[in-house]
Formats: C-alpha cells, sequence, structure tokens
C-alpha cells in the first residue's frame, strides 16, 4: 500500500485511547477555551482523521506562509495550503495569551463540546498584507467573492499554532455513520479487501454518466484493483447538493452500475475551500495518507466560477519536486456522452468531434429539469440516480 505523506507511519492526532481521552476531556473543562471557526475546526478533524499527516497541528505564521510561497513546509515536505487556526483578535482573551495549553470547541455543533486540546506554541497577529499573501498564494485571488477566500478572510487575524490532540471528529460520524471514515479506516478496509492498487475519486456532487465511466477508465488505465469514492462531507457552499442526497446517489450508482465489491464508498469532515490546484495537491495527500495509488484529477478539479483554467489543477502538479508525493495523478480529460460514438467518452481520443456531438448539461440546467419534474436524458445520468435527485430538488421547491 502506498506510504503515507512525508513518514513511514500514519500519525492521526486523534486520541485512541479511551483513559487518556477521558483525562483530556477532564483536563480541557478547567483550560482556557475558544469556540474555533469552521475552517479551523475542519482542520481539526482532518488532524484527528489522519489526512494530513504528517502534520501534527496548527501551523505558525512562518510555516503557512513557507506552504504559501514554496508549496513545502521548511523542512522541505510538500503542503500546498496553509492549515491554520485564524481567530478574531478580541476572542484572544488575556487568560488565552497566558495559557501554555487551551481548549478548542466545535463551533458546529451545540452546547460547543471541546473538539481538541492544544499546547500553544505562538500567538501571532498577521498583517493585512501577510493575510493577503496566504490568501493570493492559495487561491490564486484575493477576490472577496471567492467562497473559500471570503472563509479565510472572515476567520480573524490572530494565528494560534501547534500541537493538537483530537478528542472527536465532530458531527461527521453521527450525521454519516455509514460514510465517515478516517484516513486509518480506509488503510484497513484496503488491507481487507487484498486490494493492490487503489484510485480514488474526489467529489462534492453527485455523479452523472461521465463521473462514472471517468472512474472505470482510471480503473481499466491504471490497472486498479479497487477504486474509493471519497467525498467531502463538510461545508460547501449554498446551492451544491447536501452531502446526504448525494451520497445516496453515489450508493445507489455503485450499486447498480460497478463490479460488486470494487468500490468503496467514504468521506471525509472537511469544508470545502474551492482553492483549485492548490486543494488538488491537498486532495492528492489526503489519498496518500488513506493508501490510495492514485487520485484521479479531471476538469477544473475543486474550482469555482472562473477563477481557475480547466487544467490547472493538473499542471500544479508539474511544479513539484520529483518524487514529492508516492501517490500518482490519473490525469483526466473532459468527458461525455458522444452522439457519434453512442458512449462516454474522454474529448481527447476523439479529436475530430465538435461541441454539438457531444451531450453537455450546464449544472443550473440539470437543476431546472429536475424541480420541474422532467427526467435528465439516460445519456447524461442514470435513471436511478436521476430520480434521487428529482426527489430532492422537488421537496426543496415546495419549501
Ligand atoms: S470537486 O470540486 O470535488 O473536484 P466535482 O465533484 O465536480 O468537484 O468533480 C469531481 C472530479 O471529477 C474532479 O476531479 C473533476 O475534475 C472531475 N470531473 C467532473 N466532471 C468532469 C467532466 N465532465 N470531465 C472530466 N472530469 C470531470
Amino acid at each position: 500500500m502506498t506510504n503515507p505523506h512525508g513518514s513511514k507511519t500514519l500519525n492521526a492526532r486523534f486520541v485512541a485511547d479511551a483513559g487518556r481521552r477521558a483525562a483530556l476531556e477532564a483536563e480541557a473543562q478547567r483550560l482556557p477555551s475558544l469556540v474555533v471557526g469552521s475552517g479551523a475546526a475542519s482542520n481539526a478533524v482532518m488532524l484527528g482523521s489522519g489526512y494530513f499527516n504528517p502534520l501534527s497541528g496548527f501551523m505558525n505564521l512562518a510555516e503557512a506562509t513557507s506552504v504559501a510561497e514554496k508549496m513545502a513546509l521548511p523542512s522541505g515536505v510538500a503542503w500546498p495550503v496553509p492549515v491554520v487556526n485564524l481567530v478574531p483578535r478580541d476572542k484572544v482573551t488575556p487568560e488565552i495569551r497566558k495559557a501554555k495549553r487551551i481548549a478548542l470547541r466545535d463551533p458546529n455543533v451545540a452546547g460547543n463540546p471541546v473538539l481538541a486540546v492544544m499546547d500553544v506554541a505562538a500567538i501571532e497577529d498577521v498583517s493585512p498584507e501577510q493575510l493577503s499573501f496566504l490568501i493570493e498564494r492559495t487561491f490564486r485571488t484575493t477576490d472577496p467573492k471567492h467562497p473559500g477566500v471570503a472563509d479565510f478572510t472572515a476567520a480573524g487575524n490572530v494565528l494560534i499554532s501547534g500541537p493538537i490532540e483530537v478528542l472527536n471528529f465532530s458531527y461527521f460520524p453521527a450525521e454519516f455513520p455509514d460514510t465517515f471514515r478516517t484516513a486509518g479506516q480506509i488503510r484497513e478496509e484496503i488491507t481487507k479487501r487484498g486490494w493492490k492498487k487503489v484510485v480514488a475519486f474526489q467529489t462534492r456532487n453527485p455523479m452523472h454518466r461521465a463521473h462514472e465511466e471517468l472512474c472505470k477508465m482510471a480503473m481499466e488505465a491504471t490497472g486498479a484493483d479497487g477504486l474509493v469514492i471519497h467525498m467531502v462531507l463538510g461545508r460547501l457552499k449554498p446551492g451544491d447538493i447536501p452531502a446526504g442526497v448525494r451520497d445516496a446517489s453515489i450508493r445507489k450508482m455503485a450499486e447498480l452500475y460497478f463490479k460488486p465489491g470494487s468500490v468503496m464508498i467514504a468521506g471525509y469532515g472537511f469544508d470545502m475551500m474551492y482553492a483549485g490546484p492548490r486543494e488538488a495537491v491537498l486532495h492528492s495527500i489526503i489519498r496518500q495518507n488513506a493508501g490510495c495509488s492514485y487520485l484521479i484529477v479531471g476538469r477544473d478539479h475543486a474550482g469555482v466560477g472562473t477563477y481557475y483554467g480547466p487544467f490547472d489543477a493538473q499542471s500544479i502538479f508539474d511544479e513539484l519536486p520529483p518524487g514529492a508525493l508516492e501517490i500518482e495523478i490519473f490525469k483526466a480529460d473532459h468527458t461525455a456522452w458522444s452522439k457519434k460514438v453512442g458512449r462516454v467518452v474522454m474529448m481527447r481520443d476523439h479529436p475530430d468531434h465538435k461541441p454539438e456531438d457531444y451531450i453537455n448539461l450546464s449544472g443550473t440546467k440539470v437543476r431546472e429539469l429536475l424541480a420541474a419534474g422532467q427526467p435528465l436524458p439516460p445519456e447524461f445520468a442514470r435513471p436511478e440516480v436521476a430520480a434521487i435527485l428529482m426527489k430532492h430538488y422537488q421537496e426543496e421547491a415546495k419549501k
């Protein structure tokens, strides 16, 4: 199986020992505490789940700046995005400033339970210029309309950094009991299934014919014996399909249209950043930590609006030094149903085709059809998948 990123063994920050966890819970009640932002909370869940191996906690300003500037930690290990706990200045109380250890509370669960305990290594003010630099390098824009930029900017301008010990996985296990999995759990399942070569598919959307065929093409081309459909379960932007509906539609597709036993469906607790190319590199590290051999990166991976070129999330991998990652990228071209050959194809394989030779529906068109109760073309979506989505849109329309 593929090694974890940057270390030989997986260093998940969740405290697996129940006794130690109980002791930390008790200690946390006495520590100064802070309700963190949703981005920092999802970073904590990722650190706890082993997906952010080899990080042990939140980056300081020098680390975050190094990552933003060079796509590497000061140690040289490749890392594409700042993993930071940014806090508004008025929340940094004198008690927190004096503390060696603090409790990080969960903003996404009622009552704000403690999510993690942190050894405070540094508390640093971040100047507007420093913050802009982090944002510009990470997102390739500082446009406040970019949803990831908006979240990052709103988080605050004091950086509290240091290693953390994670006590739970926030709302993810309760809300997605069949789907939320840690990197270690995926590794165990890969071993149990005896898979040797595993392709990972990142998604935040339901899967249509093009996505299904894309996964099958990647498995065929790489000789993989397993596919992990690994979906993001954290916060999305308004208009994205809720995780539960997406999960149900993906399970239906896998059940009906893939070889039995060839697909694992799992999810991870992270808020989408929509950072396009940089997020694609993060996605590859997440899958390497989960033991996968390849990550599919297709068209406009992790993108939003028109901030990124359609294949920027592929070319960024050429900027990494050789050997920076062990996982390999399956670079996919735009896939769609060809009316000429009567199946889903990759456009680069059919240079003779014109745009009108493909069946392509925009997200807006898909939503319109489903909300109006009209079926999607079977060349575009499997009918059983479309039925699940239609039910969701019709319920939404009634609200
Ligand atoms: S993402 O933000 O999670 O990357 P999405 O769920 O839309 O978004 O896409 C999942 C993966 O499928 C990404 O690698 C994306 O590039 C790829 N993809 C989606 N649609 C197509 C398509 N029609 N052709 C090629 N690749 C695609």
